[in-house]
C-alpha cells in the first residue's frame, strides 16, 4: 500500500473542489493552487498561474509534496507535467505530448484512425474552400470545430449553413492553418466516460451524462457544462467494458507505440448514435460538471488511484469501489454566461444549502470580500445532490438550490429529468 503523504491540487474549479474533498475523504493531505474560497477550510492555498508549469514544478519543490494532480487542460497542454516529472516529482497528469489528445483535435482523429477507434468522419480543413465542400459532404446538421483548445466554446453545430462557414472563417482566422474540424453529425445520447491510465493499464470509473447546452431541453449555446448525473440507468448493459475494449485501451496502446504513452486522466466523450457508439472528443483531464458527479459515488481512496497512474503501478492497485446511489450535479451560473458572464454579485445561502443531509455545494467562480461571498466566474457553484436514486438526489439538488440566490443567475431545470 502506498504510504501518500502530501499531494498538490493545481486548478480551481468546482472540479478541483470535488477532488479534493475525495482525496481528503481518503486520507491524503493536499495543498490546492490557486484553489477557490470554498476550499479555505480544507487546505492551505497558495496562489498560482496555472499556465506556468515551472511555477508549478518550483511550488510542488517547496512544498516537498509527493504527487502533483493537475485539473485543467491548459496547464497540461503547456507541458506542466513534464516539467513536475523533470524534478522528479510524480505527477497525475499527461505530457504535453499526449495532451493533444484534447489540445489538438486533429491530432485525436489521427490517433483513433490509427487505433481503429471509431468516430464521426471528418475532415481537416486550411481553407475556405475545403471548409465549403466538407460542409456539402457532411452537412447539414453541420459539425464545425476549432482544432485547438477554445474552453468549451470552440465547437459549432447548426443547421444553418451561413453560420457553420462564419465560424470556420473564425477559426481559420485564429490559428493561421490546419485549425478548423468539419465532421459528420452523430445523433443519440451522449457519454462521459473517465478512465485512469498509467499508460498500460486502464481502470474506468463509472459512467456520467453531461449538460453542455445553456438552457433547459438543450437551447441555447454551448457551455463548459451545465449540469450532470451518474450512473445511467438507460445505458445498455456492459456499456462500459464495451467503451473500454473499442475506445480507451486501444488509444491507449496506439499511443504507447507510437511513443506517445499518456498517462493520467482519458476522457471519452461518446454518442450512443443509431449506427454503435462513436467518440464525439478525447479529453486529458477530469471532466466538469461530471466529475463532481462521479466522485460523489466513489467509496475507496482516489489519492492511490492517482498516485499509481503517476508511478506505472496501476495494475497493483484494486479497482475503485462505488455507491449504487445516485448523484445529481447542477451548476449556478452567473448572469450572462457564457458570453460575458457579470461578475460581483453577492451569493447567498451556501452554508444553509450546504448543511442539507446529502448535499455538496462546490465553489468555483466565487470570492470573499468583506466578508461577503461574491460570484467572480461564470460558472459559480455547483451543487451536488445524491439520493437512492436519480429522483431522490434531484429532489436534494434542486431543493438545496432553492435556499442560494444570486442576482439573474442561471441554472437548468431539467438536469437528469427523466433518466431514472
Ligand atoms: P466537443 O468539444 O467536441 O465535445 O463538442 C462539444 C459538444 O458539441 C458535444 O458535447 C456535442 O454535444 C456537440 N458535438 C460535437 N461533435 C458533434 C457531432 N459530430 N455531432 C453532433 N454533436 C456534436
Ligand atoms: N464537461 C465537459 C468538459 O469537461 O469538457
Amino acid at each position: 500500500m502506498f504510504n501518500i503523504v502530501k499531494i498538490l491540487l493545481v486548478g480551481s474549479g468546482a472540479r478541483e473542489h470535488a477532488l479534493l474533498r475525495a482525496l481528503i475523504a481518503g486520507g491524503d493531505e493536499v495543498v490546492v493552487a490557486p484553489g477557490n474560497v470554498g476550499m479555505n477550510e480544507a487546505a492551505a492555498r497558495f496562489p498560482l498561474n496555472v499556465s506556468d508549469g515551472q511555477a508549478i514544478a518550483d511550488l510542488a519543490e517547496t512544498e516537498s509534496v509527493d504527487l502533483v494532480v493537475i485539473g485543467p487542460e491548459l496547464p497540461l497542454v503547456n507541458g506542466a507535467a513534464d516539467a513536475v516529472r523533470a524534478r522528479g516529482i510524480a505527477c497525475f497528469g499527461p505530457s504535453a505530448e499526449a495532451a493533444l489528445l484534447e489540445g489538438s483535435k486533429a491530432f485525436a482523429k489521427q490517433v483513433m484512425a490509427a487505433a481503429g477507434v471509431p468516430t464521426a468522419m471528418a475532415r481537416v480543413c486550411t481553407n475556405q474552400t475545403e471548409v465549403e465542400s466538407a460542409l456539402d459532404a457532411f452537412g447539414p446538421p453541420f459539425v464545425v470545430k476549432d482544432d485547438g483548445l477554445a474552453g468549451g466554446k470552440g465547437v459549432v453545430v447548426t443547421d444553418d449553413r451561413r453560420i457553420a462557414g462564419e465560424h470556420a472563417a473564425v477559426c481559420l482566422q485564429r490559428h493561421g492553418e490546419a485549425a478548423v474540424v468539419i465532421e459528420e453529425y452523430l445523433d443519440g445520447p451522449e457519454v462521459s466516460l473517465f478512465a485512469i491510465t498509467d499508460g498500460v493499464t486502464v481502470v474506468p470509473l463509472q459512467p456520467a451524462q453531461d449538460y453542455k447546452r445553456l438552457g433547459d431541453g438543450d437551447a441555447g449555446p454551448n457551455t463548459g457544462g451545465m449540469g450532470a448525473y451518474s450512473p445511467l440507468p438507460w445505458a445498455p448493459e456492459g456499456l462500459v467494458d464495451d467503451i473500454v475494449a473499442r475506445v480507451i485501451q486501444p488509444t491507449i496502446d496506439r499511443m504507447r507505440l507510437d511513443g506517445v504513452p499518456f498517462a493520467g486522466l482519458l476522457y471519452a466523450g461518446l454518442a450512443l448514435t443509431s449506427r454503435g457508439l462513436r467518440v464525439v472528443e478525447f479529453n486529458a483531464r477530469f471532466g466538469d460538471p461530471e466529475t463532481q458527479a462521479v466522485l460523489a459515488r466513489l467509496e475507496s481512496p482516489l489519492g492511490p488511484l492517482l498516485f499509481a497512474a503517476a508511478t506505472g503501478t496501476l495494475a497493483e492497485v484494486a479497482p475503485p469501489r462505488w455507491s449504487n446511489d445516485a448523484a445529481v450535479v447542477v451548476v449556478l451560473a452567473a448572469a450572462n454566461y457564457p458570453q460575458a458572464p457579470r461578475l460581483g454579485d453577492e451569493v447567498c445561502g451556501v452554508e444553509q444549502a450546504d448543511a442539507l443531509v446529502d448535499v455538496a455545494v462546490l465553489h468555483a467562480g466565487t470570492e470573499v470580500a468583506d466578508g461577503r461571498l461574491l460570484s467572480a466566474g461564470g460558472r459559480v457553484l455547483t451543487v451536488v445532490g445524491c439520493g437512492a436514486n436519480l429522483s431522490d438526489a434531484r429532489e436534494r439538488a434542486y431543493a438545496a438550490l432553492d435556499h442560494i440566490t444570486l442576482a439573474d443567475s442561471q441554472f437548468r431545470r431539467d438536469i437528469a429529468l427523466n433518466k431514472d
